[in-house]
């Protein structure tokens, strides 16, 4: 059984992660709106990749027997000024997540739950992942600067991902 404690940090995890979910969303479709579409590729399968992290949560609340909670998800912002600010956006977002999954791994110490710390161990070295390909897209994104060329070469680099 999940402690209390425990059982309700994990289901603020699930909401965050579906937060993340719904803001690359909402950067996808900016991009979308913006003719950027192998930029907004890459936020898709990132939001579907996120959607996939708060159904971890969701399925480990129930093997423990714990009871799944859904709280009310933020509307994320509608629009960024450019490529480089919504990446901008994205390793900060990332870097806050890397703090909760922390947060998460010292509660589960904290409560002497082994099972829950093994279990973030998979998102602790996800996280490295995760802010690694934010901050060289956003490494990128610095050096094109002004050039169209390099945007739309990036873009096309990033209708890739699969
Ligand atoms: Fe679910 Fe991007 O961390």
């Amino acid at each position: 059984m999940l402690s209390k404690k425990m059982e309700e940090a994990l289901n603020k995890q699930v909401n965050a992660e579906l937060f993340s979910s719904y803001l690359y969303l909402a950067m996808a479709a900016d991009f979308e709106a913006k003719n950027l579409p192998g930029i907004a590729h890459w936020l898709a399968l990132q939001a579907k990749e996120e959607n996939g992290h708060a159904m971890k949560f969701y399925g480990y609340i129930a093997d423990r027997r714990g009871r799944v909670t859904l709280a009310a998800i933020a509307a994320p912002p509608a629009e960024w000024a450019t490529p480089l600010a919504a990446f901008e956006a994205v390793l900060a977002h990332e870097q806050k997540v890397t703090g909760l999954i922390n947060g998460l791994v010292e509660l589960a110490a904290k409560e002497k739950d082994n099972a829950t710390g093994v279990m973030l161990q998979w998102f602790v070295t996800e996280q490295v992942e995760e802010e690694k390909s934010a901050d060289y897209i956003v490494a990128q994104l610095r050096m094109i600067g002004e050039s169209a060329h390099g945007l739309i070469m990036l873009d096309r680099a990033l209708a890739q991902r699969s």
